[in-house]
């Protein structure tokens, strides 16, 4: 098998790229280890940013998105038993949107299969040759045989789990990685929201998390230890946590119940991988880095670096310039970073120490009490919640 472009993983990063090669007339073929019912049913992100949103609808994505989705022009922050209101349109000039992630991947999917492009499910790479030449090869198992796509680059998109950081050779990049004293346990239940915006709750108990999926659709998480276990966390023992870390003065809030549809622990996480590209092989996406979910920042960093690549590529086949190609990399880690500092910020203001420390418990209570005081202090943290501007502006959709 030949293409232009490998894409390894039909995550929200390849199958972004897929469609956004597409539009300049770039062939690609996009393989997926899992398959097309697991990735559409995998309940992950929620929040898109404003710039992601926009992207989506530029390139055609979004009609769907425009008709589901929930705008929110605020959020927020519960601490002490009183809600605080971050204004984030008001501060930002820009809003969030909430939509599944699995939703906007069965859009992506759709959206490339009606192109009649290349998706191949439960088709695994398993590793790579010639990614220092000008033809690499990606390795995959397909329909039980071992096949060969030749390609004249790979975009690694296959999430932190995928193979393409391992292709990588170890003296040519260097990671660094930051992991968190506790994790999340994020369910999904059959409940109207209990409030219109999202709510991020700092309690001695640990942090919680009110978000949504649709006006019936509530989905919730809770600080927990990083070895819990979910046999440990019935249903009861989740809504009374829930209950008690969102609790408030106000008498007329309640947290609503419902049966739970689904329940699973996510670690929280920072690593980042630098360079993003050896020879032929660029990754983009959690292939590349991980956020902890905090900032709610994963997809939108992922589709960040592909509108990046997309347009270096584009370049690329264009004029043969490699400008932009020799630049990926650094353009993409520039706004990884603000990200990465961003949702450290956000993690370590709001997650209760395990250790208990009362120095970091009330150097937090100050940090909140300022943001939600300050104009200054919560603008800043507004524009980079909504997210700052792609690189590029609207580059992403010359086709
Ligand atoms: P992935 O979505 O992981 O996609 C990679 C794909 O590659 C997968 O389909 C995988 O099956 C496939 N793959 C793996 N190995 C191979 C292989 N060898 N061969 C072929 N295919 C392979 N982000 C936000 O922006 N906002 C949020 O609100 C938010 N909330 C989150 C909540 C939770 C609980 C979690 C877990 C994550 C959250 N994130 C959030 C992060 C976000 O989900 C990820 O950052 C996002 O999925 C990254 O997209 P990706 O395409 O890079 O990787
Ligand atoms: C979600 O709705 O899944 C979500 C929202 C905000 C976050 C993380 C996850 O910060």
């Amino acid at each position: 098998m030949r293409t232009q472009v490998a894409i390894v993983g039909a995550g929200p990063a390849g199958l972004v790229l897929a469609h956004l090669l597409h539009l300049r007339g770039i062939d690609s073929v996009v393989l997926e280890r899992q398959t097309r019912a697991h990735v559409e049913r995998r309940i992950r992100a929620g929040v898109l940013e404003h710039g992601t949103v926009e992207l989506l609808r530029d390139t055609g994505l979004a009609d769907r998105l425009d008709r589901e989705r929930m705008v929110h022009h605020g959020l927020e922050l519960l601490f002490d038993r009183a809600g605080h209101r971050v204004d984030l349109t008001g501060l930002a000039g820009r809003e969030i949107t909430i939509y599944g992630q699995h939703e906007l991947v069965k859009d992506l999917i759709a959206a490339r299969l009606a192109t009649g492009r290349p998706l191949l499910f439960a088709a695994p790479a398993t590793g790579f040759s010639g990614l220092d030449t000008a033809s690499p090869v990606v390795h995959f198992v397909h329909e039980g045989r071992e096949r060969e796509l030749r390609a004249d680059v790979v975009a690694g998109c296959d999430g932190f789990h995928g193979v393409s950081r391992q292709g990588l050779p170890g003296h040519t990049v260097s990671t660094v990685s930051h992991d968190y004293p506790y994790a999340w346990l994020g369910v999904l239940a059959d409940a109207p929201p209990s409030s219109e915006e999202l709510i991020y709750a700092y309690h001695e108990r640990g942090f919680a998390l009110h978000s949504m999926r649709t006006p019936t659709i509530t989905r919730l998480y809770l600080q927990v230890p990083p070895d819990a276990q979910l046999a440990g966390w019935p249903d009861e023992r989740i809504w009374a946590e829930l209950r008690t870390r969102l609790a408030r003065d106000d008498p007329a809030w309640q947290l609503a119940g419902g049966p739970i549809l689904e329940k699973g622990i996510t670690g929280l996480r920072s690593v980042v991988t630098e360079p993003m590209r050896f020879g032929r092989l660029f990754l983009a996406g959690d292939a590349a880095h991980i956020v902890p979910a905090t900032g709610a920042k994963g997809l939108n960093l992922a589709v960040a670096d592909v509108s990046v690549l997309a347009a270096a590529l584009g370049q690329w086949y264009a004029s043969g310039a490699e400008r932009l190609l020799d630049t990926y990399s650094g353009t993409c880690l520039r706004r990884v970073w603000r990200v990465q500092h961003f949702s450290w910020w956000m993690t370590s203001m709001l997650h209760r120490d395990p250790a208990g420390d009362p120095f970091t418990a009330a150097l937090q209570r100050s940090q909140l009490q300022y943001l939600t005081s300050s104009t200054a202090a919560a603008t800043s943290f507004a524009e980079n919640y909504v997210g700052l501007p792609l690189e590029g502006g609207t580059d992403h959709d010359h086709a």
